[in-house]
């Protein structure tokens, strides 16, 4: 049974499967509760100006209170012929109230309407993945904290460049995750302005208050431009794009952990919680979750560029295109959530990192060749010189099969005069690590001042 939506201007209801085609009641009741929100606050500021009575006003609010226990109970579940969510609250209000459930809509549009439970809906999912931002980094801390000696094989281009501090290593993943609960906050302060009143596209004849309803709904400003209003979706590609970015350093840390996971590097187990087995091959375990994470990145980078593309031909103001946004944005929300969540967890109780092999790892490789150069820099040979004479003794040293703390005093002495016998500290792996103190360094003392900073940094 088909209600009648539209005005006495259409004589027949639409084609059955228009009507799903045009629907957006399946996903866009995902903001049911900030579109119940948003209209109690316009239904009292259409009573607080006087456009209707107090009374009126009051039980608009009311049966929208209703619904909302209605919904929170699994009672209303309306079907496809409401259209969307909006509809369907209206249409339920006024069941509910009566006739005056039809004043609801005064002074207001489904265009102004969506822009408003959309910001609402977004505001507080940032606010959540902010939580698990910081959830992230607390359990980083945690490992790092307790990891500040021990080594890890540092690379650039995959190649072993210089040993680090684990800690240090993994303070990297703090930072990013550090600039990405900022960028999120800058973004919610666009999110955070209400388009409520801006009407259909260009305002109303009725004496409406939009800051009122902002201030009802805790929305910093109001837009100043009716059109703009209704029809800017920038907060959304900003939280998109910021989500990407928290995706992209998300799969750049799965990427690592996959990477040590394997035979090749043997940096962590993984526990039985946290990885899967094969139906074929009884030996294998299997990083599955950092493995769906670094899929996952790309359905989140999918959704920015949908969004960038529905928006780019868009004549002002709204347009149905736009109905397109909410998929892909909420989509966008549940995957960083979960993957956020499930990283933590990961780090938190699903790896063990082998701090034996990693003390292996970085004893049985060149990665102490740039502090020879050093040493011999510091004793005032210039640097370009010992570095081209140090890069000779590592290509003697791989014929001879040898290491270079493998290398005798005498043989040091040969390839230069400067060389002592502080040589074997100096290209000791600890103490190659320590001596990098400089700010922002692996050195130890560096680390722990970081670990101190960041600590302060989430204590908020
Ligand atoms: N369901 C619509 C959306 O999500 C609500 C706004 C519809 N406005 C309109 N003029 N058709 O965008």
């Amino acid at each position: 049974t088909q209600q009648q939506t539209w005005s006495q201007r259409f004589e027949s209801a639409l084609h059955p499967a228009i009507a799903l085609f045009n629907a957006s009641i399946n996903f866009d009741i995902e903001l049911i509760e900030y579109d119940l929100t948003g209209s109690q606050a316009h239904a009292k500021m259409l009573a607080h100006t006087g456009i209707i009575s107090a009374e009126e006003g009051e039980q608009l609010v009311s049966g929208l209170e209703q619904i909302r226990q209605e919904y929170r109970q699994g009672q209303f579940q309306p079907g496809v012929d409401a259209e969307d969510v909006h509809f369907a609250v209206e249409r339920r209000l006024t069941e509910i109230v009566g006739d005056v459930g039809k004043k609801l809509h005064t002074a207001r549009s489904r265009n102004d309407q969506v822009g408003t439970d959309t910001r609402l809906y977004l505001r507080e999912q940032i606010q959540q993945i902010r939580n698990y931002l910081r959830e992230f980094q607390r359990v980083i801390l945690d490992i790092a904290e307790q990891n500040v000696e021990t080594l890890i094989p540092g690379y650039t281009h995959l190649q072993r460049a210089q040993p680090l501090s684990l800690a240090h290593h993994l303070l990297a993943y703090f930072e990013m995750a550090q600039r990405d609960w900022e960028r999120l906050g800058d973004v919610s302060r666009r999110v955070n302005i209400s388009p409520l009143g801006c009407g259909a596209l260009a305002g109303t004849t009725f004496p409406i208050d939009r800051h009122y309803t902002a201030e009802l709904l805790n929305f910093d400003s109001v837009y100043a431009n009716s059109l703009d209003g209704v029809s800017d979706r920038d907060f959304a590609i900003e939280f998109l794009c910021a989500a990407s970015l928290i995706m992209v350093h998300l799969s750049r840390l799965s990427e690592e952990i996959i990477l040590w996971a394997s035979e090749e590097f043997r940096f962590i187990t993984l526990k039985d919680s946290c990885a899967t087995g094969s139906s074929i091959m009884p030996q294998k375990k299997n990083p599955d979750v950092p493995e769906l994470v670094r899929g996952k990145t790309g359905r989140v980078f999918g959704h920015l560029q949908g969004m960038l593309v529905i928006m780019k031909g868009l004549p002002l103001a709204y347009n149905k295109d736009l109905q397109e946004d909410k998929e892909g944005l909420f989509d966008g929300v549940n995957t960083v959530k979960a993957c956020l969540e499930a990283m933590t967890i990961l780090l938190r109780e699903g790896l063990e990192f082998r701090s034996q092999r990693l003390g292996e790892a970085v004893a049985e490789d060149f990665s102490n060749a740039t502090d020879v150069a050093d040493y011999l820099a510091a004793r005032g040979v210039p640097f370009r010189e010992a570095y081209n004479l140090v890069g000779k003794v590592v290509k003697t040293s791989i014929a001879a099969g040898k290491l270079l703390k493998d290398l005798t005093l005498e043989e040091w002495q040969q390839i230069h005069p400067a060389f002592a016998a502080d040589i074997y500290d100096a290209i000791a792996p600890r103490t190659v690590v320590a001596a990098r103190n400089s700010y922002g360094g692996t050195g130890f003392a560096q680390v722990n001042k970081a670990i101190h900073t960041a600590r302060n940094q989430i204590r908020e």
